[in-house]
């Protein structure tokens, strides 16, 4: 097996340059390196990945490395590897194997030449190596400590599984981390994914009508920063609460059958599928543009969309045209992947380092743990959320309060009243 497969070595340079920049935006996720460095957690232990191989990764890739783990990763997305930063990876000896643009067969080979590393810890964004694993290499289960998840979508599959008793290893949700999903989701795809509508189309967001299909953490983040752009916003939303949300909030919410009519922009960020599907295409405006910010290329119906076209060709790079019979033009970004790892460079730096610190943190449990653990989805404790906060905090150059011994035994108390 070769120890790496990325597109072009020669983009190592450049991928270091990255790399590094990255690195000063992540000074939380380096403390916690230079204790690994220290305390050597991963020792003896090898890490599989399946994440978007990206600078921001490289800086946990490193982190693990730096802590003794020997680690191998494999592209969780075919359209979000940062080839420079792969080949950077390659060039410092770490096995990565991911292209921009590789074909799912190629996404497959990847994963399966991490597997074959016979990880002892897991780590995936979306649960394509779980999956693989349970699937076609179950003799590799007993040696695996644990898993980490670090997406919505990914910890859904994992409590499917666990339901229906799957499941065969503890898997940590990193996603639920307040310190993840508050923060990535919201503040995170509420940026990256704007970056990648604009680097694909550069159109202007100002009194432009942006529908937003589904107002989780990324779909509010999403929503929040169209309207900074002057965008009129509205949601579409199957939950109660969240409609209610969207609408204390000050979006218009409604059905996707009536937004399909009024929308110049829509962002899918569900976790669900075709949630614009067949019957829709042909309701839309001349020139709609069409993103998905989830996990996976499910939530635009392409199929359909594609077997209505009469024309369909490339625009410009990740920004496609399709051409209905009546005429009509509709295109699609980043061919219905994740916008803002196809079309740009997913979450900023600053952003990652909170998700990332979660994850090293959430491997470091599962080593200390070993053999202790019931196969599962594991929640991290309040506490490794706070040390995070904390983290961050310091790296921000931020001072928060303490509470006072008074205050202290008030909050733990009952008996004072009125
Ligand atoms: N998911 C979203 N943005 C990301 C990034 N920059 N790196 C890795 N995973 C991501």
């Amino acid at each position: 097996m070769q120890q790496y497969q990325v597109k072009d070595i020669a983009l190592a340079e450049q991928g270091r340059k990255n790399i590094e920049w990255a690195e000063s935006r992540m000074s939380a996720l380096l403390a916690i390196r230079e204790r690994f460095v220290k305390e050597q957690p991963f020792k003896g232990l090898r890490i599989g990945l399946a994440l978007h191989i990206t600078k921001e990764t490289a800086v946990l890739v490193e982190t693990l490395k730096a802590g003794g783990g020997s680690v191998a990763i494999a592209s969780c997305n075919p359209l979000s590897t940062q080839d420079d930063v792969a080949a950077a990876l390659a060039k410092e000896g770490i096995a990565v194997h991911g292209k921009k643009g590789e074909s799912v067969e190629e996404y497959y080979e990847y994963i399966r030449a991490v597997i074959a590393t016979n990880p002892h810890l897991t780590v995936d964004d979306g649960c394509d190596l779980v999956s693989e694993i349970h699937k076609n290499h179950p003799k590799l289960i007993p040696s695996i400590i644990g898993g980490t998840e670090e997406t919505t979508t990914g910890v859904i599959r994992l409590r499917a599984m666990a339901e229906e008793g799957s499941l065969k290893y503890p898997v940590v949700a990193v996603n639920d981390n307040r310190t993840k999903h508050l923060v990535d989701n919201y503040y995170g795809t509420g940026q990256s994914a704007l970056d990648g509508i604009l680097r694909a189309t550069n159109i202007l967001f100002a009194g432009k009508s942006v529908v937003v299909v589904g107002y989780g953490e990324c779909g509010k983040g999403v929503a929040q920063r169209s309207r900074g752009l002057g965008a009129n916003v509205l949601v579409t939303e199957i939950d109660a609460f969240r409609a209610l949300q969207a609408v204390l909030d000050g979006f218009r919410v409604l059905p996707i059958a009536d937004a399909v009519k009024e929308g110049d922009v829509f962002i899918t960020v569900t976790g669900n599928k075709h949630v614009i599907r067949k019957e829709h295409f042909g309701q839309m405006r001349d020139g709609a543009v069409l993103v998905n910010a989830g996990h996976f290329d499910v939530e635009i119906d392409l199929a359909s969309l594609k077997s209505l076209a009469k024309k369909q060709r490339q625009m410009r790079p990740s920004l496609e045209e399709y051409t209905l019979a009546s005429g009509k033009r509709l295109y699609v970004g980043g061919e219905g992947r994740l916008i803002n790892l196809a079309a740009a460079e997913g979450h900023p730096s600053e952003v990652m380092s909170f998700s990332f610190c979660g994850q090293a943190l959430a491997l470091e449990f599962l080593a200390k743990q070993r053999g202790k653990l019931s196969p599962g989805v594991i929640v991290l404790s309040q506490e490794v959320d706070d040390a995070i906060a904390e983290l961050q905090l310091r790296a921000l150059g931020v001072r928060k309060d303490t509470l006072t011994a008074e205050q202290r035994k008030y909050l733990s108390g009952w008996q004072e009243g009125t």
